[in-house]
């Protein structure tokens, strides 16, 4: 029997006009979906590519075992969240080897730090694979922070905000513009270090971008003690003329 394809679909930041045609029809079309959802919430991606997907498909829900309760660099993340990507790979592979398709559901890209990477990792080798891309989180947020990124030669640096204060400086100060991610509890470690490379005042905090309840602001005057969530990020627009 032959076996089924998966498409590993980006469905864009959060506007649910912001999806693809392609992406709305290979929804539309799809008779089983898979999506990764946090526990007790409701699926991003699902929820973008929501109007687009029928009564009568089969939905496959992934749900973390943990998001942003350990930090990232903690075994035990590591640990949990290795192990959710196998068991995950091995809940589409049934369908896959019956002769089933499978749309695999992705915020943004879903090969920009996504988790349908892992996936994709995993299942590439036993089953023919199919990448769709998606409007990133981070081209959805500098078009509602209307800020004129990059110009002619100009470097721009896309930063986990994981990475250590040093590195983080470092990498900053060799780009002429920076996207930096995965803000949540690295917040105060990214403004300090923005402060003392004197760019924080070129720094637009952006959350939940393009979706109903945006924040758009310059970090400078955002509330220092406030936790930032999720889905938020940083866009430091390079300089008219240099840094
Ligand atoms: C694991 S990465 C996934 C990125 C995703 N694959 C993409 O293409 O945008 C998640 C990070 O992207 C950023 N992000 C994605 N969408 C966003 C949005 N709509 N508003 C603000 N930040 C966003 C946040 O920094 C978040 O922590």
């Amino acid at each position: 029997m032959n076996t089924g394809i998966l498409r590993v679909i980006g469905v864009g930041p959060g506007d649910p006009e912001l999806m693809t045609l392609k992406a709305a029809r290979l929804c539309k079309a799809a008779d089983i979906v898979a999506y990764f959802a946090k526990r007790g919430e409701r699926g991003h991606a699902r929820g973008i590519a929501a109007s687009h997907i029928r009564a009568d498909c089969e939905e496959i829900r992934l749900d973390y075992p943990l998001t942003t309760e350990v930090p990232a660099s903690d075994p035990r993340y590591r640990r949990e969240i290795a192990a959710f990507y196998e068991a995950a790979a091995s809940r589409l592979a049934g369908p896959l080897a019956a002769g089933s398709d499978v749309a695999l559901l992705c915020e943004g890209d879903p090969i920009f730090y996504g988790s349908g990477l892992h996936l994709l990792e995993r299942l590439d080798a036993d089953f023919a694979t199919e990448i769709i891309p998606g409007v990133s989180g981070m081209s959805g947020c500098w078009a509602r922070a209307r800020l004129p990124l990059l110009r002619g030669g100009e470097a721009l640096a896309v930063l986990p905000a994981t990475l250590d204060a040093a590195t983080l400086a470092v990498k900053l100060a060799a780009a002429d513009g920076a996207v930096i991610l995965k803000l949540g509890r690295n917040l105060g470690k990214v403004r300090a270090v923005l402060e003392a490379c004197g760019r924080l005042d070129d720094a637009v905090y952006v959350e939940r971008g393009t979706m109903a309840d945006e924040c758009v602001m310059p970090l400078a005057a955002r509330d220092p003690a406030m936790p930032a969530p999720y889905f938020s990020l940083l866009i430091i627009a390079a300089r008219a003329g240099g840094r």
